[in-house]
């Protein structure tokens, strides 16, 4: 109550609110720790977000669900068909571990530029298969490279079960 009369005096600088660094350190945490609850609401509350901040799980569900509408005959996503279709070539020169190398825990290297790529299997590197949007257009580009067209449901479910059956 005390800061609260001093902060609102003509003419105090806004940092003489706070008696000592301490206390300052304290207030930012608690606006951190509010900031960082109100994120997590927003989140929850929001159906718009959740596409933003998603599980490899998530995804891999959803994967499943379109494929599941689009395959006929479909009996679950398969890691072993999903490493098969990673390490084959499909009609062109490369496969998904020109650049992503055959273990995927593993950096990789971009076979024309030979830039790193960061590991593509979750347990590697977290933020993997988080972001659908960005799942989506990495799909796109590389199956149109390695296949001459988009993947189906059911191959980047496959992939993606491959990839999270890789433990470190
Ligand atoms: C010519 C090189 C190259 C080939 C071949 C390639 N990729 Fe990639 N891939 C990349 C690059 C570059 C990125 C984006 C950079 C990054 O995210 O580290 C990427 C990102 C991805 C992502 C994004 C994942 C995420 O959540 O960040 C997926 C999924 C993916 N690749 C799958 C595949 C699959 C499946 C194949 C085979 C069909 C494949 N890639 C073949 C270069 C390649």
């Amino acid at each position: 109550m005390h800061t609260f009369r001093i902060c609102c005096n003509k003419g105090v600088h806004p940092l003489a609110y706070f008696p000592d660094q301490n206390a300052v350190a304290i207030n930012l945490q608690q606006l951190l720790r509010s900031a960082a609850g109100l994120l997590l609401a927003g989140s929850l509350a929001l159906p718009g977000l959740e596409a933003a901040a998603a599980a490899p799980a998530e995804i891999q569900k959803s994967l499943e669900t379109a494929a599941r509408a689009s395959t006929p005959g479909f009996g679950g996503l398969s890691a072993e068909r999903g490493q098969r279709f990673f390490s084959s070539t499909h009609g062109n020169d490369w496969s998904c571990t020109s650049c992503h190398t055959p273990t995927p825990l593993a950096p990789g290297k971009h076979a024309k530029t030979g830039r790193e790529i960061a590991p593509l299997a979750p347990a590697a590197n977290p933020q993997r298969f988080t972001d659908a949007a960005k799942v989506e257009k990495w799909f796109n580009r590389n199956c149109n490279d390695v296949l001459g067209r988009v993947c189906t449901a059911q191959e980047k479910g496959d992939v993606l079960a491959y990839l999270m059956s890789l433990a470190k």
